[in-house]
């Protein structure tokens, strides 16, 4: 076991550390930045389809769950097909509205997710196309969709998912950037976004090299008893992604919130007891988090904030600031959760908890 940790205390820490790798091993034959081209094998033969679909319905479980939130997003903007995404356990038990011009994307890690297999069944028998992304080769999900995307991030040990996630959040990038080609999105706009995407691995390996720093912030959280996480747009899915993360591991209560709704119910809870995670890069709602960040802080609530490198405005409302490199709105997520699963692992190493596996948990939830 000690080989196959390569080096690192836990699975989960290697894993995290493994995400540049992975990441352009998803992309590898599949994004050509130059040319504007997205090749997915495994999809080519349903794309026009896929383009012609009146809706798209994500259904997913937990940490794939938030991925397909964000797939949401990018597939709105890019696309302009209207997106809905549920909880499979949800959707299987309320008789949805679903047609054959629909096509239902199933999201899971491990292939084998009870409640997302009955899902995956129940669209099918309604005449939807259903298509997986899906981590483990020749899973129960994987067979059973018509077609899908692999993301090939290698197993996952660790019960918290991270590598999973994220090359669950580039698949969907790469999906989504498919399916506006030729319709809604230039052909020098799907070149910008693919050489963003394309930068992603060397900029999470830049806030890798930052641990050290992130394992100090730990030290200020792990007496925590609550903790809020707060994002909005495409960073508002890796606030409830970061809030899950802490409460997997160190069993801290963590809420994911989208920044403007905290006027709406959890600001009430806010005190010197609280620490507050914001996300607050730069992008078009930038000002509005700081305000967000004001609120909290005449609260006397505490902020960890994730903000844009080159931020010197952040550094007046808290002097707890993660960087992270500048990048565009919509691969923010692939760089702004690195920090929040570092945090969350040492979070958890420093209160004793085992990180791989976490207590009542399991890699995969095969019963209802
Ligand atoms: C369990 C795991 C999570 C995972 C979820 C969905 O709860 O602990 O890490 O996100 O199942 O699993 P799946 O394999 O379908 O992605």
């Amino acid at each position: 076991e000690k080989i196959e940790k390569g080096g690192f205390e836990h699975f989960m820490l290697k894993e995290i550390f493994e995400q540049p790798e992975v990441m352009r091993d998803v992309m590898r034959g599949r994004v050509r930045v130059e040319e504007g081209l997205v090749h997915l094998g495994g999809i080519h033969d349903y794309l026009d389809r896929l383009k012609q679909a009146k809706r798209i319905v994500i259904c997913a479980c937990g940490t794939s769950w938030h991925a397909g939130l964000i797939g949401e997003y990018l597939i709105e903007e890019f696309a302009r097909i209207p997106v809905e995404v549920d909880y499979a356990s949800e959707f299987r038990y309320r008789n949805p509205i679903v047609s054959s011009d629909d096509v239902v994307i199933v999201i899971s890690q491990s292939g084998e997710t009870a409640d997302t297999l009955a899902a995956l069944r129940l669209a099918r028998e309604k005449g939807a196309m259903v298509m997986g992304i899906c981590n483990v080769v020749g899973s129960t999900i994987a067979r059973e969709t018509l077609c899908g995307m692999y993301t090939h991030a290698g197993p996952e040990v660790g019960v918290a998912s991270t590598k999973a996630f994220t090359a669950q959040v580039i698949v969907l990038f790469m999906l989504a950037i498919a399916m506006s080609k030729g319709r809604t999105i230039s052909h020098e706009e799907i070149r910008l976004n693919l050489r963003e995407l394309a930068e992603v691995p060397d900029k999470v390996a830049r806030i890798l090299e930052q641990n050290d720093a992130i394992k100090e912030m730990a030290v200020k959280l792990k007496d925590a008893r609550n903790a809020l996480y707060l994002g909005r747009g495409y960073n508002f899915p890796v606030a409830l992604e970061g809030a899950l993360k802490l409460k997997e591991i160190s069993y801290i209560h963590a809420e994911g919130y989208p920044a403007a709704e905290m006027k709406h119910g959890p600001i009430a809870l806010i005190d010197e007891d609280m620490p507050v995670i914001v996300i607050a890069t730069r992008d078009n709602t930038y000002a509005k988090i700081l305000s967000n960040i004001e609120e909290v802080r005449s609260r006397k609530g505490r902020v960890i904030a994730i903000a844009s490198e080159g931020d010197r405005e952040i550094e007046r409302l808290t002097k707890d600031v993660i960087y992270i490199p500048q990048a565009s709105a919509a691969v923010l997520p692939l760089l702004t959760v690195i920090p929040l699963q570092l945090l969350s692992y040492h979070v958890a190493t420093l209160r004793g908890c085992n990180v791989d596996r976490p207590r009542n948990l399991a890699k995969s939830v095969t019963v209802e």
